[in-house]
């Protein structure tokens, strides 16, 4: 398995991105600012989006896995990565997510803790409703994890 950075047309992997997020002008917000961190075992896997926030802090702002390879532990090895490699440029990672119960246990399991909510998120960003899993996304839950 190896985990590289890729720095040249981020867009190449857009299939991916647009699983953890469907709408491609919200992508467009931080793509280019963010690092792309991409697992490969043989082929490519899962991707990730990280943002620099502050000194202090950094944002996870996307993370996917191929549908057919979900629950192979893709998703958090890919976590753990990051968290090693951020260890040390800043004491905070957070991501924003909907409130779906399975991707805050993912989330939880990973080390992440509720922090705060931002109010009907999902209605005042996107230009159409999102449903995940049969649940409409209306509110951001932000978890935090010390790094
Ligand atoms: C979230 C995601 C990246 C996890 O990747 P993964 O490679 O499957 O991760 P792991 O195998 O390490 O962990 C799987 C865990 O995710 C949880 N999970 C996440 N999304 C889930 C879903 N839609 N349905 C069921 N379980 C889900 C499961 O609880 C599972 O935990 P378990 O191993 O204890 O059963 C993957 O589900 C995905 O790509 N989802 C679509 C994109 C997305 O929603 N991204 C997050 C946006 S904030």
């Amino acid at each position: 398995m190896e985990i590289k950075i890729v720095r040249e047309n981020k867009k190449q992997h857009l299939d991916l991105l647009l699983l953890a997020d469907e709408q491609e002008s919200m992508i467009d917000k931080y793509l280019d600012r963010g690092e792309l961190f991409a697992l490969f075992d043989g082929d490519l896997k899962s991707i990730c989006v990280v943002t620099r926030e502050s000194d202090t802090v950094c944002e996870l702002k996307s993370i996917a896995t191929y549908e057919q390879f979900h629950g192979q532990g893709y998703g958090s090895k890919l976590l753990q990565h990051i968290f090693s490699y951020y260890h040390g440029k800043y004491s905070t990672m957070l991501v924003g997510t909907g409130d779906c119960p399975w991707i805050l246990r993912f989330y939880e399991k990973n080390g992440f803790q509720i922090s705060h909510r931002v109010e009907n998120f999902f209605i005042d960003n996107y230009d159409h409703v999102i449903i995940d899993n049969g649940i409409q996304l209306v509110d951001m839950v932000y978890l935090s994890r010390d790094l």
